[in-house]
């Protein structure tokens, strides 16, 4: 018995030396696991903390991004890169030669929009758009691009130049170092006036505190804004600079500029009109109650809108927004550079830069991964395609009826459905992605817009049910907005 107590007194007795043995060991691959995660951890952090030589010091005065150049070689040298062209399939930009003439010294540019769809010269019929709309290129072109682009035959305001050029010095200088009050001073001014107030595109003072290196927001639309949003939202009294995190910080640098805007009253603020939020329909719910029109269409007399490169908005509805994956994680991807792990200011087209861009994420091969961004852009295009086509076809109608003696009032139905639609349309058109930063949702946009364009066309033919009014015609030679 004894015998038997003893052996199962030590078989338990070895059961739980095994128990403790497993228990420490396990204890012991742990720690060491979370030792070596937190060494990882350090490891990354002191990678990702940029080790530099301070050869200048640097401070709120400097604009010349060459200066701070000296302390960063590696982000500069990439920066300076932006003036590369490489078309995609969809996006990046094709570097063509132009002949310099003394109105426009430009030498290359990138490819005409207008060329390569006709479609949109209708779509934008007596606005500047129709006269020169370009691929977006490198930002080493902002201030020439803006300057010197073919819509500059209107008289444009000092406002563009918030996003075309480093305006933060300008700001401070204009407002005796308040930026705000520079900010308003700034749109103010003619475009001419403004431009001798800037002197580079957009630069490191504009993203970067000269004394941290933190990221830091420099665009008074862009506080307003979002504080705007943020208060939809339900938080109050949002201060971008105090309460952003690092990651959101990552895509609010480019949503200073990546966004739809209106320039505000006679003042020319530059406003983002995101009071009740960031999607299509709460940005046309924003211009609807304040009335804002940027034209008169040339060929239906709507009074429209014209979209402009709403990326932060559409991004802002994809699947990679919600997943916190920023605009810097694709479009400024972490590259090694001899020790350091630096952040690729060459901004461009991931397309180019998948390896980096994607697979730090995605285990897919390249291939595969340029394969699900194609079949998104090309699925986008024959939509966007298809809407053209809806909105040709409602033009059209609407200028028959036109011609045919229907006047304003008649046509207020579908008048107001070529509104909603060319902006819709525009939304998508204008955003630089080709659907990629929010594949359904421009997919929802664009079928959308196709029911607004066959719904304003049933509006119109209702009109010849109806028995046709005796009044005289109305001018068939309709004159351009000013
Ligand atoms: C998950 C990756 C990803 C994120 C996040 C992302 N983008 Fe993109 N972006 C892309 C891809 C892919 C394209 C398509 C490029 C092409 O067609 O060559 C693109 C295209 C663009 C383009 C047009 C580029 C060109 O070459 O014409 C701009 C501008 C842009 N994105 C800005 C932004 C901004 C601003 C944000 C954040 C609000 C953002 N992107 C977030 C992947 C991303
Ligand atoms: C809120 C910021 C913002 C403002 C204000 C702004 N732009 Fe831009 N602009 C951009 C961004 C972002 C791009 C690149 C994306 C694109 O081309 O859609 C761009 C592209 C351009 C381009 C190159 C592509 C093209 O359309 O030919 C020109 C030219 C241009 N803008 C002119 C102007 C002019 C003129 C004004 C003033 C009426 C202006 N911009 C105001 C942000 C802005
Ligand atoms: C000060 C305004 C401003 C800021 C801030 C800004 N951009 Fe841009 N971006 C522009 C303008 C303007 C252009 C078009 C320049 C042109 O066509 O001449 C542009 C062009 C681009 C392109 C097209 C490049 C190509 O080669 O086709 C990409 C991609 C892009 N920006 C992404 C970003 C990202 C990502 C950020 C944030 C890290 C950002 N931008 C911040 C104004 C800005
Ligand atoms: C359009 C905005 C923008 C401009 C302009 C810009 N940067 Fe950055 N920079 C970023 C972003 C985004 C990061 C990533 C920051 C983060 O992850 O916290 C970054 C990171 C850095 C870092 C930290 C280390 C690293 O590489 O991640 C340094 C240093 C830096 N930039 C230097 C510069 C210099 C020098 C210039 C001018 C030549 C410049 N930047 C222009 C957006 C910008
Ligand atoms: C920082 C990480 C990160 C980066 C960089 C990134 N992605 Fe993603 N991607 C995600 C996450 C997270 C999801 C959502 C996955 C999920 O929830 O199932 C996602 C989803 C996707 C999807 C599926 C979309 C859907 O609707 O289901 C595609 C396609 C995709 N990514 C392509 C790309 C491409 C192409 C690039 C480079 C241009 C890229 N991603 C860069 C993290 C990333």
């Amino acid at each position: 018995m004894q015998t038997r107590v003893g052996r199962s007194e030590s078989k338990r007795r070895g059961g739980q030396l095994l128990k403790y043995g497993l228990v420490t060991g396990l204890a012991a691959v742990i720690t060491v696991g979370a030792l070596a995660l937190l060494v990882n951890i350090l490891e990354r952090k002191r990678e990702a903390r940029n080790p530099f030589f301070r050869v200048v010091e640097l401070h709120d005065g400097i604009t010349d991004p060459a200066v701070w150049g000296k302390n960063f070689p590696i982000q500069y040298d990439s920066y300076r890169r932006t003036v590369d062209q490489v078309r995609t399939r969809y996006g990046g930009s094709e570097a063509l030669p132009r002949t310099p003439t003394q109105a426009d010294p430009r030498s290359i540019v990138a490819q005409s929009k207008l060329e390569e769809d006709p479609r949109l010269k209708t779509l934008w019929a007596g606005y500047a758009f129709a006269l020169d709309t370009r691929e977006d290129r490198g930002h080493a072109y902002m201030l020439d691009d803006a300057t010197f682009t073919g819509r500059q035959a209107r008289p444009q305001p000092g406002a563009c130049l918030n996003c075309h050029s480093s305006a933060y010095a300008a700001y401070k200088k204009l407002g005796e170092g308040d930026i705000m009050k520079g900010f308003e001073r700034f749109n103010a001014l003619p475009f001419a006036e403004a431009r001798k107030l800037v002197e580079h595109p957009v630069a490191c003072i504009d993203c970067h505190d000269p004394e941290t290196m933190q990221l830091r927001i420099t665009r008074p639309a862009f506080i307003e804004g979002i504080r705007q949003l943020k208060a939809k939202e339900g938080i109050p009294d949002y201060d971008v600079n105090r309460m952003a995190t690092r990651q959101e910080m990552r895509s609010y640098v480019c949503a200073q500029c990546h966004v739809e805007y209106y320039f505000k009253g006679e003042e020319k603020r530059l406003t983002f009109p995101w009071k009740h939020g960031l999607k299509v329909e709460d940005i046309m719910a924003y211009y609807d109650e304040n009335g804002v029109r940027d034209w008169v269409h040339a060929e239906t007399g709507a009074p429209v809108l014209k979209a402009q490169h709403p990326e932060f908005e559409l991004w802002s509805q994809g699947i990679h927004a919600r997943s916190g994956v920023a605009c810097a994680d694709c479009h400024m991807p972490y590259q090694r550079v001899g020790a350091f792990k630096v952040s690729d200011h060459h901004v461009r087209s991931p397309v180019l830069n998948v390896h980096r861009s994607c697979q730090t994420c995605h285990p897919w091969p390249e291939e595969e991964l340029k394969a699900r961004i194609f079949t998104i852009q090309e699925r986008t295009h024959q939509l966007r395609s298809r809407a053209l086509d809806a909105l040709m076809d409602l033009i059209a109608d609407i200028k028959a009826a036109r011609q045919a003696g229907r006047t304003d009032s008649q046509l207020k139905e579908a008048l107001t459905y070529h509104r909603k639609a060319q902006f819709y349309i525009d939304f998508i058109e204008a955003e630089n992605s080709t659907g990629f930063h929010a594949p359904e949702e421009a997919a929802r946009i664009l079928a959308e817009a196709i029911d607004f364009c066959r719904q304003g066309q049933i509006a119109v033919r209702k009109l010849s049910e109806k028995s046709v009014s005796s009044g005289p015609p109305v001018a068939q030679n309709r004159t351009e907005a000013p």
